[in-house]
This record gives structure tokens, sequence and C-alpha cells, in this order.
């Protein structure tokens, strides 16, 4: 396919590397003398039509910046018919022959409508800090979030043990488990709890108790916001074993800061791998690497239930509590 002309965005909750996706995209387009259109705003900014050009200086020095030099947005807008018309309209106009969105599951799907139903040419490069979408081990930014997470579970490990008290660790993850499973194992913390498993409270209660007894009174424990509140878990632990017990919410810190290696390596590559998809006349499609190599799925499989593997990481905290 001649392509003369493309449009980036990030959209959705913005994810450390989206910035490294960005300058991927622009200079390998630009290197194969395609042009380069910057939405700004995700979908909102594209019904909007809030454009700039994108040169191969304006992406200079932002592969080690967390956010979205584009900005993100939700856009209940692009939800409607309607919406999406104007959207339609918006890429025409400006004739751009093909989009590349970075973000999550949400916006994937508007990649399916936008595909699919109005035939726009997309590709869709995985932007999240949940880590949920099929189709690719790991997605941009997850990896800076867990090790976020990580450096706030180590200090809060300083005051537990120091002062012989229980935390409750709020993090974060839609409807995933992935940063709080991962950050549980890195962590050493004594307890997870996730979306993807059954939890028995009474449990984890007569645990700590039996714990206490035995002279363990330090307890991290970490939960999911998909899951439960930590404040409501660290209320009942405080009600059934009057323990002292705290609570933090790590919240949107995970979301910020200079991306890890992996996740700019990660953007960087799956950058080209999107324009090359667009160039070859592909579109509805999902990039990611599994096992180190490129994967590409369809944008359907890509948002597909999921079913992750955590019984490993899982059943270790068990066994080394
Ligand atoms: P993420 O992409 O991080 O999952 P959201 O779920 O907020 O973030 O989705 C980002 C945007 O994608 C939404 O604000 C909306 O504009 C668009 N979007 C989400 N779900 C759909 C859908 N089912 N159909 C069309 N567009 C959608
Ligand atoms: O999807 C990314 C994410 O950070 C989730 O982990 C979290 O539940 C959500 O976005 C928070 O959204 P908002 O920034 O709109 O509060």
């Amino acid at each position: 396919m001649n392509l003369k002309r493309i449009g980036v965005l990030t959209s959705g909750g913005d994810a450390p590397g989206m910035n490294a996706a960005i300058r991927s995209v622009t200079r390998y387009a630009l290197y194969n003398k395609i042009e380069v259109v910057g939405i700004y705003r995700g979908y909102a900014g594209l019904i909007n039509e809030e454009l700039t050009i994108l040169s191969h200086r304006s992406v200079s020095n932002i592969v080690n910046r967390g956010g979205t030099i584009l900005k993100t947005a939700r856009c209940p807008e692009f939800m409607t018919e309607e919406g999406q018309r104007r959207a339609v309209e918006v890429v025409r106009k400006n004739n751009i022959d093909g989009l590349v969105l970075i973000g999550g599951d949400g916006t994937y799907r508007g990649g399916i409508d936008l595909s699919r139903k109005w035939q726009i040419p997309c590709v869709g490069i995985p932007g999240t800090i949940d880590n949920d979408i099929n189709g690719t081990d790991s997605t941009v930014g997850s990896d800076t979030a867990v090790n976020t997470a990580l450096d706030a579970i180590d200090k809060i490990r300083d005051t537990a043990t120091s002062m012989e008290r229980i935390f409750v660790v709020e993090v974060m993850g839609r409807e995933s488990g992935f940063i709080a499973l991962q950050v549980a194992v890195g962590g050493g913390a004594e307890e997870v709890i996730i979306p993807e498993k059954d939890f028995d409270f009474q449990q984890l209660c007569h645990e700590i108790v039996e714990g206490n007894l035995r002279g363990k009174i330090s307890w991290i424990i970490i939960v999911a916001e998909g899951k439960a509140r930590g404040q409501d878990i660290a209320q009942r632990i405080n009600e059934m074993t009057d323990l002292e017990t705290r609570v933090v919410v790590l919240g949107h810190i995970q979301r910020g800061g200079v991306p890890t290696a992996r996740d700019r390596i990660l953007a960087t590559r799956l950058g080209t791998v999107a324009v090359d998809l667009l160039m070859q006349g592909q579109s509805g499609k999902a990039v990611g690497v599994i096992s180190d190599e490129i994967n590409v799925v369809d944008l359907e499989c890509a948002v597909a239930p999921r079913k992750p593997q955590v019984d490993v990481l899982y059943n270790l905290i068990k066994i080394l509590t």
C-alpha cells in the first residue's frame, strides 16, 4: 500500500514508555518517507481535530520520559455513532491513510470499530500498566509500574518491620492482578489478593493470629484494586484480629516515572512493527512480543477474555511465606 500519511495517538490511561512508542512510530515512518500526524488527547483529539505534524525533532529527548507528549484522555463521545462519524471525517479530511493507536483494551475496542466498521486502517500498540492484553507477554508501561510499586513496597517494609505492624498495600490494575502478583513475589509479601483467585478472608485472619502467637508480627498484604479496597481489608483485619493495621494506596504514582529499559525497548520495537503493518496494507491488528519474538494478532483477539496464568507465582507466595 502506498502510505503517504499516518496518524498516531495515545488513549486511555497513560503508561510509561508511550513516548518511546511515539518516537519510534514517528522516526520509522519518516525514515520510510511517510508523514506523521500527532493526534492530541486520544479519540477526543481526533473528534476535535487537535492535530500536529510530527517531525524528527518533535520527538527528540522523549525516549526516557514518562507520560505522553500527545496527552491522553478517556472519551465517552467516541463510543457513540455520531462521535465515531466525526472522528472518521477528521481522518478523511486530513488525508490520514492509517492510524497507530497506543493504549489499552478500551483503545483497542475503538480500533476495532474504526477498522471494521469505518474501514480506517488501524494498528494497536499495547500501552497500559495493567498488562491485560492478549498476544503479548508484556504491555508498554507494565514493567515500569511494577518497579515503581516495588520500590514503594520496599520502603513500606522498613517501617512495617520496625514498628511490627500489618500493612495492606493497594496497587492498581482495573481488572487485572498483574501488578499485585509481581510485586507480591518481588517484595516478599505474605499475602496477595487478586481478581484471578478466590480469597478466603477468615483463613487470612486465622493465619495472622496464628503467626502472631508464634512471634510473626509484621505482614505485608498486597491487594489489587480490581478485587477489593485496601481500606476495607485493613479495617476488617483490625476488627477480627485486634492487631495494628495500616493501609497504603499507591494510586497514580504507579503510572508515572522514567520508563524502564524493558519498556523503552519494547515500545521502540513495537512502534516500527506497527508502521510496517500499515505499510503492508494490514488493518485491525495488534502488535506484541511473545518469548522475545514479534507477535501480531487481530484486535478482537487482543481484547478477548483472558486467562492469565497466575498459579505458579501465586503458589510461590503461599510456599515462601
Ligand atoms: P484503555 O485504552 O487504557 O483501556 P479506556 O478503557 O478508558 O482505556 O478506553 C479508552 C477510550 O477508548 C475510551 O475513552 C473510548 O473513547 C474508547 N473505547 C473504550 N471502549 C470502547 C468500545 N467498546 N467501543 C469503542 N470505543 C471504546
Ligand atoms: O488502566 C490503567 C489504570 O491505571 C488502571 O490500573 C486503573 O484502574 C485506572 O487506569 C485508573 O484510571 P483513572 O486514571 O481514570 O483514575
